[in-house]
């Protein structure tokens, strides 16, 4: 960005996920205290460039003890793809490429550069507004961790740390009961979630989308357990997990953009094993309670470097690039390869072969999990 270019615009968008406004407000001081910059909020991730009357000038003062609050001050959605923006006109849907409006309208409000804090739907979306002259910084968030091009996305810790604490709390139910408790947590494309709350909660069982199961494998660890003196069982599920040659379990609602909605494996699975282990099973979803809360240190820190470093890189004029982590430095990646491929679970990797030594049931048996 150059002397005559002063004006940042900055966006949330996609599902939200704590420590966006941790990155706002990172983003907010360093345009303001080490370069005098202007911020423009943009609300609602990009409706707030397709429709008028959705900006506001964000200070200092605007951003004031926003660091533990969880959500966006922006607002966000994950239903206003410019190059895809539906339109409901009495019942009938019709879809249209609004990209020029937001152009235009980016190009009215005296935006230089524009901040996109998103996962790969909104950075895939900036990354095509980029090719058309817009520039874009993008900074990587989701509780879901599935973004190439870095190593931790912001709010997958505090995602993890709230499924972990739901994970202790029905391990002693669990207990008292003599019950298998199925516990579906979020997790579209990959098992970050599941696997990370999984080993950090003390599950039993933890399946995931990166391996199809075999719920006789699963039932034969819970009878295992059973035999040996523990009759309770703690399963884990991520709700994109499918079983060998079936397919995910969606909810019959098609959400606006096509989009089809994950839901209740947890319910599968469970039936399923209360009849194969003739035995009490009871399932808790978790949902949108991954998304909330305050986030963690983590969260919060990766956020303030994320945000502060994404105005640097603004400053030195390096567009079409996300912020990313990378061997604990923040450094930055192209956006096309950070929205080239999904980021799943390595099966090679050392938390999944953890996962194995403990005995971790993770839907199919060892040896077709890892090489040795
Ligand atoms: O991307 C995060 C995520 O939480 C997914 O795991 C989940 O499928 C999706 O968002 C649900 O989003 P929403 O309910 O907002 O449509």
């Amino acid at each position: 960005m150059s002397n005559t270019r002063q004006r940042m615009g900055i966006l949330t968008g996609g599902g939200d996920c704590p420590g966006l406004n941790a990155v706002i407000r990172a983003a907010v001081k360093t345009a303001s205290n080490e370069y005098g910059w202007e911020v423009l909020g943009i609300e609602d991730g990009f409706e707030g460039l397709i429709k008028p009357h959705k900006a506001r000038l964000l200070d200092i003062a605007d951003v004031r003890g926003l660091l533990p609050r969880g959500g966006t001050m922006l607002g966000s959605t994950n239903r206003a793809n410019p190059f895809h923006y539906e339109v409901s006109t009495n019942g009938a849907v019709k879809v249209f490429d609004v990209s020029k409006t937001v152009l235009h309208r980016a190009r009215d409000y005296g935006i230089d550069g524009l901040l996109v804090i998103g996962g790969d739907g909104t950075l895939r979306i900036a990354q095509e507004l980029m090719q058309q002259g817009l520039h874009v910084v993008g900074v990587p968030k989701t509780i879901d961790n599935d973004l190439y091009g870095t190593e931790v996305t912001v709010g997958f810790d505090t995602a993890v740390t709230t499924a972990m604490e739901a994970l202790d709390k029905l391990h002693t139910t669990a207990e008292s009961h003599h019950r298998v408790l199925v516990t579906e947590l979020m997790g579209r494309h990959a098992g970050w979630i599941a696997l990370a709350a999984g080993v950090a909660g003390g599950a039993d069982v933890i399946l995931m989308p990166e391996i199809p199961y075999h719920l006789d494998v699963v039932a034969e660890k819970i009878q295992q357990r059973n035999q040996s003196g523990a009759q309770f069982s703690l399963v884990v599920v991520a709700e994109g997990s499918r079983p060998r040659g079936g397919e995910a379990v969606y909810q019959a609602e098609r959400d606006v953009g096509g989009v089809s909605r994950l839901g209740g494996i947890g319910e599968v699975v469970a039936a399923q094993l209360r009849r194969m282990c003739q035995t009490d099973v009871r399932v808790t979803v978790l949902g949108h309670l991954q998304r909330g809360g305050s986030p963690t240190a983590f969260d919060r820190l990766l956020a303030t470097r994320f945000g502060a470093m994404a105005v640097h890189v603004m400053a030195q004029g390096t567009v079409g690039h996300m912020v990313a982590l990378h061997h604990g430095h923040i450094t930055t990646v192209p956006l096309s390869d950070a929205v080239s491929r999904q980021k799943q679970v390595p099966l090679d990797s050392d938390l999944v072969r953890a996962a194995l030594g403990l005995h971790i049931c993770l839907g199919n048996r060892r040896q077709a999990i890892v090489a040795e």
